[in-house]
Formats: structure tokens, sequence, C-alpha cells
């Protein structure tokens, strides 16, 4: 983890999900702070780059009794609410394990923030409206906040790690998703990985709700100029055409996240998310550092990318992806 040492927990600290976008990233980050690290994932795929210091158990959020045995002396767990037609139930088992365990939460989802419950509320009616789909991730976050786990509750903006979905296109030269033409504050999953180990691993840190931003907002085709930029070829904007970004999605998400990642994209095209340096400022403070920017996660994806490709070229594997569920693709044109 980069940023100034902490004081960390000589506790172990569990991961849940582990194999997922944010939860891979956490433990990443988890490992390279020095931390005893266990993790509960429902499959051990996907898992031999881990050092053997890993404690692995495989196993369902669903089961309670799995879940008790996993959070045993634990100082702190990590859990990311996943794209699941039962992720309230999901969340109300981790929750009521991490209060029993007294072992703190970090949390990643969806939050109508405010300073009280009457203002979340409306904000949760309001959005609600915008946005059905997101109505029990909403719920779920304020009963992680109101909760006895002495909860740190991250906020990210949209993920750079996003991008990651479409890059078939985007090596084509193409970039389609529609984030609109005044656009969306980007966060690297990298720098939430960071923030939610930091969280983990120091107890000084009040619980409470805390911002993951970027330091910048980025249009749909401001995003096609950084990838044009890296690959040193155009890349064009196509976001307003809904077929160009639907059909990615479709061939390459399956169940609840692809309706959630649909539903998500429908909406915002309509949005503009203007970056707040308050927020930029909180997320500085937890890590330590000024968030990355958008164009270094492009020139870093992009030279992961190639160093797969040279590694096993036309294997049609993404080596390295941060993306659970998604099918390989061709190396070509990388
Ligand atoms: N995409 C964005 O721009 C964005 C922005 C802000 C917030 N978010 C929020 O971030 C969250 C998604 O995080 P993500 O992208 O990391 O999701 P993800 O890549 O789909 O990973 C979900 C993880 O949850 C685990 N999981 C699912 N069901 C489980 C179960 N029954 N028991 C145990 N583990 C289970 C999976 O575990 P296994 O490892 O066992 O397979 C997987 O690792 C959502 O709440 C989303 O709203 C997303």
């Amino acid at each position: 983890m980069q940023g100034p040492s902490i004081h960390t927990t000589q506790r172990t600290v569990l991961v849940l999900g582990a194999r997922g976008t944010v939860g891979s990233e956490v433990t990443r980050a988890l490992l390279e702070a020095g931390a005893r690290v266990r993790i509960l994932t429902r499959s051990s795929n996907g898992l031999a780059h881990l050092p053997d210091t890993v404690e692995r158990l495989v196993g369902d959020v669903r089961d309670r009794a799995c879940l008790a045995r996993a959070m045993d002396g634990v100082a702190s767990a990590f859990y990311s609410s996943p794209h699941e037609e039962d992720e309230e139930q999901l969340a109300r088992n981790v929750v009521e394990a991490c209060e029993t365990a007294g072992a703190r939460l970090v949390f990643v989802g969806v939050h109508a923030d405010g300073p009280n419950r009457l203002v979340r509320a409306l904000k949760r009616g309001a959005f609600g409206r915008l946005a059905p789909h997101y109505r029990p991730k909403f719920a779920i976050a304020e009963r992680v906040r109101r909760s006895r786990a002495n909860t740190v509750l991250l906020m990210p903006s949209n993920f750079c790690q996003n991008d990651e979905l479409f890059r078939e296109q985007l090596l084509a030269g193409i970039f389609s998703q529609p984030l609109g033409h005044r656009g969306l504050n980007r966060v690297d999953v990298r720098d939430v990985g960071d923030a939610a180990a930091r969280a983990m691993l120091d107890p000084s840190i009040p619980s409470g709700t805390l911002p993951v931003d970027g330091p910048a907002t980025f249009s749909g085709p401001a995003c096609a100029a950084v990838w044009s930029a890296a690959l040193g070829r155009e890349v064009r904007y196509t976001g307003d055409d809904e077929q160009s970004w639907t059909r990615p999605l479709r061939e390459r998400l399956s169940g609840r996240k692809q309706e959630d990642f649909l539903e998500t994209y429908r909406m915002i095209s309509r949005f503009y998310v203007p970056t707040d340096p308050l927020s930029v400022a909180r997320t500085t403070q937890l890590l330590g550092r000024p968030p990355r920017s958008y164009g270094e996660y492009v020139r870093d994806t992009l030279a992961r990318w190639r160093s797969a490709a040279t590694a096993c070229p036309g294997s049609g594997q993404v080596a390295g992806t941060h993306l659970v569920g998604i099918r390989a693709l061709p190396t070509s044109a990388v």
C-alpha cells in the first residue's frame, strides 16, 4: 500500500468475496500492509496467485454457521454487497455476524448519505424513484450505517475498472460507456482497496461514512481521448448510441449483475457528477496520498493487457483481470 505507514492490528482480518473487483484489491492492499489475512470465497478458483500465508475458507455468506466460523477471532471484515437477488439478506447476515464477533465491518455499496435519518430517507426516496434497482442497495447501506459493528461505510464513485468490460471495443477504437457529455467522477478500484485496508487495519479511524473519489470528472469523450492518447490511435465516443454499450454488457455479464449494469448505464447518461474538492481531500487523507488519476489507470491497464498478450499470445486469456465472471477475449490488437 502506498502512503505513510499505518498502525496495523496484529489480529486476523477477513475479506468476504476476495475474488471480486473490490475484494481482490482489498486483499492485495492488506497483504502489502503485512496483515494476517483470511478470505471466504464460494470457490477457490482464481486464487493461485495469493501467498500461502492467506488462510482460505470456501463457503457462502448465505450460510450463517460458515460465516460465524470465518469471523472467529477477526478484528475486522470487508464486505462489498454483490449483485445478487438476495443481497439484503446476505448483508443482514454479514452485519449480524460482525456484531456478534465484535469485529469492525468495512463495507462498500451504494449509499444515499446525509446528516440524519430523515434527510437520508428523503434522499433514498428521491434516488429510489430515479433508480429503482438501487432501492435494496440503499436499504443495505442504511442498515450497515446503523449497525453496532463499528462500521466504516466507503462510498466510491464510478469505477475506472468498469472500462475492462469494454476491452474488445476499446482496442477496436471505441469508447461506448454512456458517461455523457458532462461526466462522472471516476475512481481507481486500487484506491478503494487501499482505503478499505486502512479502515480495516487502523482502529483509530472512526466509524462513519467516507467518500472514495478520484481526482477528476470525465465525460465520455474525455475518457475516449485518454484511451486514444494511451493507445496512440483514434478512440471514438459512441455512448449516445444505446446499442453500442448494451451489447458488450449482455455478452460479458449475466444475471442480476447484467441487469444492474444496464439499468445504471441507462441512468448515468443523464447525470453529471462533478468532483467535490472536499471529497477528494477526505480521500487523500484516508489514503495518505492523492488518489490515482484516470490517465494512470488507463496506462497501467494497457500495460497489463500488453504483458498478458506477450506472456500467452493468442491464448484468449485475460490474465490479471479484476472482473469476476467475464468471458475471455482474444489478445490480438493490444
Ligand atoms: N461498478 C461501479 O462503478 C461501482 C461504483 C460504486 C459502488 N459499486 C458497488 O460495488 C458493489 C460491487 O462490488 P464488486 O464490483 O466488487 O462486485 P463483484 O466483482 O461482482 O464481486 C462480488 C463478490 O461477492 C461475492 N459473493 C457474491 N455472492 C456471495 C455469497 N453468497 N457468499 C459469498 N460471497 C459472495 C463474490 O464472491 P466469490 O469470490 O466467492 O465469487 C464476489 O467476489 C456493488 O454493491 C456496487 O453497487 C460499484
